[in-house]
Order: structure tokens, then sequence, then C-alpha cells
């Protein structure tokens, strides 16, 4: 089988509608934020895919020689038929996974999602091609709403990668959890990739390369904003800061005004003012410890079976089983 339809849950007009409402929210509040999952157009997923190559971004590194290691272990344990994955990206790492689960497990259905259509358009093309026996079927979709229509046959395993879990504020991500619960039978898996909190020098440099990749990322959301609201952002005109909050043990990226400004946001009809050295919070990248990680699942019905790291114990991958919730 060969099949590349994309299943797709959201038109173009309700994702502008989705834009709008997290505009008029988060540039007008005190403290301007805007959601990261707004990133990621086809420029913003391609910009995504080059941080994962620059030296300083060591996750994607990590977690590949997790999974290099223990795909075939997680394989044998889940026995899955299904792989969804959520936030799949390019899923370049995922075929580890794959290959494991095609030699020791009896995998039949792999099921990307992810809201960026470009990313997920490219990676079905390449693993449909790669894994002729398998059926691939993307979603484009949201994994805060779509959750309950995915399909494929038990046991599954759902995965989650590349810490994109810490993408999510602390109350967000238990919501998440537990919507994952709620979708899994009793035995079935979620593989989860957590960042690990470190040295803040390799944290904050980790989101702040050299080469500026991060920082033309960080800025296509003001271009994503411009594009779909019609809005006249001038991205030059602000600043990238890659910044380490201690005490929420969070990564925060900010785009800073360089100047006094005001900008127009037609679609949502809106006028933002900045002044200068004012900031939007595009995206916080929350690290992890190991017990926080088995607490944060545990509370979600999902028990911890195997933890692994990297060797430099940059990065941590969970295999939680969905049990039981004893209220
Ligand atoms: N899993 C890949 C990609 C991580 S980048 C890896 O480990 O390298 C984060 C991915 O999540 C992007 O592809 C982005 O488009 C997707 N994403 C972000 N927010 C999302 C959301 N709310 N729903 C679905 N996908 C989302
Ligand atoms: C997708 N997510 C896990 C990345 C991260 O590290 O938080 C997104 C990213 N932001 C800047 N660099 C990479």
């Amino acid at each position: 089988m060969n099949e590349r339809d994309l299943d797709v849950h959201r038109s173009e007009a309700a994702v502008t509608t989705a834009l709008r409402a997290d505009v008029r929210e988060g540039l007008t509040a005190t403290q301007k934020w805007l959601p990261s999952k707004w990133f990621y157009d086809a420029r913003g997923s391609e910009l995504f895919e080059r941080i994962t190559r620059v030296p300083e971004y060591y996750p994607t590194r990590a977690e590949r020689e997790v999974l290099e290691g223990e795909s075939a272990a997680i394989a044998v344990a889940t026995g899955a038929h299904t792989l969804v994955e959520l936030g799949s990206g390019s899923s370049e790492k995922t075929r580890l996974l794959l290959d494991a689960l095609t030699d020791w497990a009896e995998l039949r259905t792999f099921v990307p999602l992810d809201v960026s259509e470009t990313a997920l358009a490219d990676a079905t093309r390449v693993i449909a091609a790669a894994y002729p026996r398998l059926e691939v079927r993307g979603v484009v979709g949201d994994f805060t709403e779509h959750l309950g229509l995915l399909p494929g046959s038990p046991p599954r395993l759902v995965a989650f990668l590349g810490g994109t879990i810490g993408n999510f504020l602390p109350a967000e991500r238990a919501k998440f959890l537990r919507s994952v619960r709620d979708v899994l039978q009793e035995g079935e898996w979620l593989l989860l990739g957590t960042d690990l909190v470190k040295d803040q020098d390799r944290l904050v440099r980790a989101y702040d390369d050299a080469a500026g990749v991060t920082a033309e990322f960080n800025r296509n959301v003001l271009r994503v904003v411009n594009e779909r609201l019609g809005a006249d952002f001038r991205p030059e005109l602000f600043d990238h800061v890659s910044y380490w909050d201690a005490e929420n043990e969070w990564i925060e990226m900010r785009l800073r005004a360089r100047e006094g400004m005001r900008v127009r946001v037609p679609g949502a009809d809106l006028e933002v003012e900045f002044t200068e050295g004012e900031h939007i919070r595009t995206e916080i990248s929350a690290k992890f410890r190991p017990e926080g990680v088995a607490a944060e699942l545990a509370d979600a019905g999902l028990a911890l079976r195997r933890w692994w790291t990297d060797r430099r114990g940059l990065f941590g991958v969970s295999l939680a089983q969905a049990v039981r919730m004893i209220e």
C-alpha cells in the first residue's frame, strides 16, 4: 500500500479565525505573548529543521541517540500495531521506531499528526515511499483538539518527541497528558521526549545559535501574522531573546521591540502599541527533572515503565503505559 492522503481537520478559514483570537488575546495582554504553534507555516517548519542541525541545539541529537539504542526495546515492550506521532514534523527520528516496530512487532499503521500541512505532506510522502507495506495516514490537526479522531488499531503507541511537551504551560501540559490518556485504552503506550534541566549557559545557547537560525524562526511568527491577518509587523525591528527563567525552569523566547512603534493588524481589527524594549513572549520551553516527569505522567493515569537518557544526560525519554485511574 502507498497511501498518501492527509486527513485535514481544519479549514484555512478556521486557522485564520483561531490566529485572530490568539492575536487579540495575546497582543492586548499587559505582558504580550503569542502561542508557539504559530511558528510553523512552511517556512517555520523548514527553519525548525535547520535548528535541529545547528551545533548549539543538542536535543534532537540526544533524543536520536536514545532512540538508536532503545527502539528495539520499545518495540518489544509495546508490540504496537499502530504508531501515532503527535507534532511529527519531518518524522526523521521516528524512522528508528518504524524500523524497530516493523522488525520486532507487527506495525501496520503510522499516523503522524501535525499543524504544519507542508511538513506533514513531505514526511508522509517520504515515509510511504520508504515503508511500502505500511499504511501511512497523516492527520493535519492540532494535538490539543483532534486526538479523539485518530485512526489505527490497538495496541497503539503514541510518540510525542522532541521535547514539544515543554512548549505547554504547566496547566496546559497536565490537561494535554490527560487528553492523551483519555484516548488510550488501558495497557496502551506513550513515548515521551523531555529535555532536562542543565546548566544555564548551554540552555541559553541552544536557543540563540550563532548562525541566527533560531532568531529567524522566532521572528517567523510575525511573518505568519502579517500573511494571515494583513498585519504590518517589521520583523527586523524585533530582537531575538533567549532567556532562562530559573524559577519556572523554562527557556523563554521573546521578541523585543528595538524602538517604539504602532502595528496594524487589520485581520484582527487591532492596532498594537509597542514601547522601546517591550517584548512579546513567543515560546516557553520547559526543562524537566526525572522525578517530575514520572509524577506528571502518574497524575494523568500513565505509569512510567522505562526511562532512558543519552550518555551525557541531556535529554530524557519515557515509556509509560495507560493504567486505570484511582480517583
Ligand atoms: N517531533 C519533531 C518536530 C518537533 S517541532 C521532532 O522531534 O523533531 C514541533 C512540531 O509540532 C512542529 O512540526 C509543529 O508544526 C508541531 N506542532 C506545534 N504545535 C502543534 C499543535 N498544537 N498541534 C499539532 N502540531 C503542533
Ligand atoms: C519543538 N520544540 C520542542 C522546540 C524547543 O526546543 O522548545 C522548538 C524550538 N524553539 C526554539 N528552538 C527550537
